[in-house]
């Protein structure tokens, strides 16, 4: 099998001159051929003006690259889309895919022996995975790894539970416009992912755990020193990848996907992990078990104290030692056979695990997992609530629907003094799911109407088809399948109908006679519109619901 530059000829009839023309192009970058018979390991490059959270990737570039030359690999970045999480219109997750078929298809296209995948912010590790599980080329993959906490008034602030927390407070009209200038300032102190157990951590910590990444890969701050040296030795190991390491279809393995369900349950991560996931997964032909999900959650602890379900950041759990603590206290849940891109096992990750006397950050601050999935008639194919970062006393709730039927409705209405609603009632956003708004935006955190703010209210039970980000706390039932926009019962939810929310049993029910959803499903006007042209036709068409990743459809499984 060819290797190197001599992989995957452009096609002009000649294969000869196919490599003498490479060849002659890239001596043109002043490339020896000494260097040209290298193994070659290409490093996606996702630095971006439009994404601060990789800040560092020109440092960790260089330090990838330098593993890679040291363990004598050529190194060679290409650029691939990046996605900055509050710089993407309408949401992120709209570009997910887009940006997985240009790794994918990079990945295909390009002559590589082995890759350093680098991302971190929020859709890029799943985005970039997802085409690597497809390409099927060695990776290894190097986060940024997360931002350094910051610090407002003698508190402690991360971005972005306490973003959340404190514009709360200025719509509460508790903190004014001149304070929440300063804290702006002062939320996301340093390049680097959110540092809060939001949708990046989490992504993060899955990947390590799948053993797609070096162990302590995740929770290392990105301004640190050992970061770069993270990236120094990934590239090393991208070079034993390239000599003939697993793949990714062989780490991405049932007891793989499975092991990852267990920390994302206990680590109280994100939502959005449960759709990455279950995309990635997918990408291997295999399909995410929604049932096996809650029966984990039922078996295995929240065991990470950090925002929003606990106190700490990432940058604590990394002292705390990381994902292989981790790994060490959940093993008896866990496959610890599962191989990882060094070649060896998941146990070799938890052997690594440092001892830290007296850390208070990995311990059990619940019970159970951090997710529950619902089921009912109002959400046949499932919905998710994360509970460790919801209130107790409305974990069994029975309330009045007010509904707004798009994102824009609850945006023109949500804090109108006139709007009917007390905060026992349940608030309920339609046509914000994958193909509804579209890209499933991170919508569900619907926020407390400012009159209830203004009164002390500080959480209500909401429901929708949306997803939230990994960062916000509140009772708040997500990714309800099917959505509204293609039928789903969400869609037939009116202001007044009685819900009735039962996380212990797991049940989500709409208090509402048979007869009259008929009645009402048979005056459903239909999907939305095709969009005439481009990206926004082939989502449009092509977007899969929350419990199959929102994947395209056409993207799905294997070729073999
Ligand atoms: Fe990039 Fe949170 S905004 S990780």
């Amino acid at each position: 099998m060819s290797k190197g530059l001599r992989k995957g000829l452009t096609s002009y009839g000649d294969a000869g001159f196919s490599l003498f023309l490479r060849k002659a192009f890239i001596k043109a970058a002043g490339y020896s051929d000494d260097a040209l018979d290298r193994p070659i390991v290409a490093i996606t490059d996702t630095e971006s003006d439009y994404n601060p959270c990789h800040g560092n990737a020109p440092q960790l570039l260089e330090a990838i690259s330098r593993g890679v030359m040291l363990a004598g690999g050529l190194p060679m970045r290409f650029p691939t889309i990046s996605i900055g999480e509050s710089f993407a219109n309408p949401t992120s997750m709209y570009l997910r895919n887009l940006m997985a078929m240009d790794t994918e298809e990079m990945l295909r296209a390009q002559p590589m022996d082995a890759a350093v995948i680098l991302g971190g912010c929020d859709k890029t590790l799943p985005a970039a995975l997802m085409g690597a599980v497809s390409a099927n080329v060695p990776v290894v993959t190097v986060p940024v790894g997360p931002m350094v906490v910051g610090h407002h008034r003698g508190e402690v602030l991360g971005a972005c539970t306490d973003c959340r927390r404190l514009w709360g407070l200025h719509r509460a009209g508790k903190m004014d416009e001149a304070e929440v200038e300063v804290v702006s300032g002062r939320l996301a102190p340093s390049v680097g992912t959110c540092m809060v157990m939001g949708t990046a951590s989490t992504m993060a910590i899955l990947i390590e755990a799948m053993g797609l990444s070096l162990p302590n890969s995740a929770c290392i701050p990105a301004p640190h020193a050992e970061r770069l040296r993270c990236g120094e030795a990934s590239g090393k190991v991208a070079v034993a990848l390239a000599a003939g390491g697993p793949r990714p279809r062989d780490l991405v393995t049932p007891a793989s996907v499975r092991n990852a369900m267990v920390l994302l349950q206990a680590t109280g991560g994100s939502t959005n992990g449960l759709v990455h996931l279950t995309a990635i997964a997918g990408r291997a032909g295999i399909t995410l078990d929604l049932a096996e999900f809650d029966r984990i959650g039922r078996q295995v602890p929240v065991l990470v104290d950090l925002k929003p379900s606990g106190e700490h950041y990432m940058e604590h759990l990394h002292h705390a030692g990381g994902v292989p603590r981790l790994l060490r206290e959940l093993a008896p849940h866990l496959d610890m056979t599962a191989p990882t891109v060094t070649g060896g096992t998941l146990q070799d990750y938890a052997d690594a695990a440092e001892e830290v006397p007296g850390q208070t950050v990995i311990r059990v601050i619940k019970p159970v997992g951090g997710m529950a999935v619902l089921r009912g008639n109002l959400c046949p194919g499932g919905a998710v609530i994360k509970h460790s970062a919801a209130s107790p006393a409305l974990m069994r709730h029975e309330g009045r629907a007010v509904v707004f039927t798009s994102v824009r409705d609850m945006t023109e209405r949500v804090d109108d003094p006139a709007l009917d609603v007390t905060a026992d009632d349940i608030l309920v956003l339609q046509n914000a799911g994958p193909k509804g708004a579209p890209g499933m935006p991170e919508a569900g955190y619907l926020p407390i109407p400012k009159k209830l703010g203004a009164a002390g209210v500080k959480d209500m039970v909401r429901i929708s088809d949306a997803r939230m980000s990994g960062t916000a706390f509140g009772t708040i039932v997500l990714h309800v399948t099917p959505e509204s926009a293609v039928g789903g019962p969400l869609g037939l939810v009116r202001t007044g109908d009685r819900i009735r929310l039962d996380v212990e049993a797991r049940e989500l029910t709409l208090l509402v006679e048979e007869a009259e959803l008929e009645r009402r499903r048979a005056a459903f006007a239909g999907a939305p519109p095709l969009p005439k042209r481009g990206y926004a036709r082939l989502f449009q068409q092509e977007v899969l619901q929350a419990d199959e990743g929102c994947d395209f459809a056409f993207l799905k499984g294997t070729d073999d």
